[in-house]
């Protein structure tokens, strides 16, 4: 399994000041020197953290490849076009949340979403849909012509430890099989930390973990070399 940092609390925490630190192209950097395949930026509507120069900076500076997280928006659309990330995943966005709170509704806008992904595809461009793990949605995303999904292990995370561990588990498991047998590539991430990530091993060829708040949370006590090479090694 590849190791994706999500590095938006890092600008979360630089925008707290206004200021330049810290500087999300060396938290990058570091992420790359230490084992991450992909790095991960958020920009989202509200431009709370990661700000549009630091998508095109990050691209700039890295060899490893740039996971460009994104509503299903005309305004994302352009950007991506622009940028021309390795790969864009498509979560839905709410305003007011704190973080993406549920999977997009594939189902339900299963046009709309077809027609998204088409250009972005044409271009060159991975597209990832991040969907709850449920049969439904896994289906109309085998229908999207995106390559990956993502599946939501918030849940999973939320439950880790509990009597509905082995259900929430459970729903991965079987997601991830159903999305394989439907050709597409399966990365998970939302929630996931250092002591419930060891379960993604059970579940046969995930690709790739996207991980953001425990990595950058763990930096602060370990350094993010340190967090970053713990959780590779996990995961490896
Ligand atoms: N994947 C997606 C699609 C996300 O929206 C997020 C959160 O930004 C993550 C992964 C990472 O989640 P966490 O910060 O809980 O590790």
């Amino acid at each position: 399994m590849l190791l994706g940092v999500n590095i938006d609390h890092v600008a979360t925490l630089r925008n707290a000041r206004g200021g330049f630190e810290p500087d999300p192209i060396t938290a990058a950097l570091i992420c790359e020197k230490n084992g991450a395949t992909s790095i991960t930026t958020h920009l989202r509507e509200d431009r709370r953290h990661i700000k549009d120069e630091d998508v095109k900076n990050v691209k700039k500076s890295i060899k490893i490849n740039l996971n460009l997280e994104m509503a299903v928006t005309d305004e994302m659309q352009k950007i991506a076009l622009e940028v021309k990330p390795h790969s864009v995943c498509l979560v839905p966005e709410k305003r007011q949340e704190v973080t993406t709170e549920g999977g997009l509704d594939v189902k339900s806008q299963l046009e709309k979403i077809t027609n998204f992904v088409k250009p972005l595809i044409n271009a060159g461009i991975e597209v990832s849909l991040f969907i709850d793990p449920n049969e439904e949605q896994v289906k109309a995303s085998a229908q999207t012509g995106a390559q990956f999904i993502e599946l939501h292990t918030g849940q999973y995370s939320l439950a880790y430890g509990t009597k509905d561990e082995e259900i929430e588990f459970d729903k991965l498991n079987q997601s991830a099989k159903l999305a394989q047998s439907l050709g597409l590539k399966v990365n998970a991430g939302h929630g996931l930390n250092y002591e419930n990530v060891h379960r993604m091993h059970e579940i046969k060829d995930l690709y790739e973990l996207n991980i953001g708040h425990s990595i950058i949370s763990h930096s602060i006590f370990k350094g993010l070399d340190n967090a970053v090479i713990e959780m590779r090694d996990l995961i490896r």
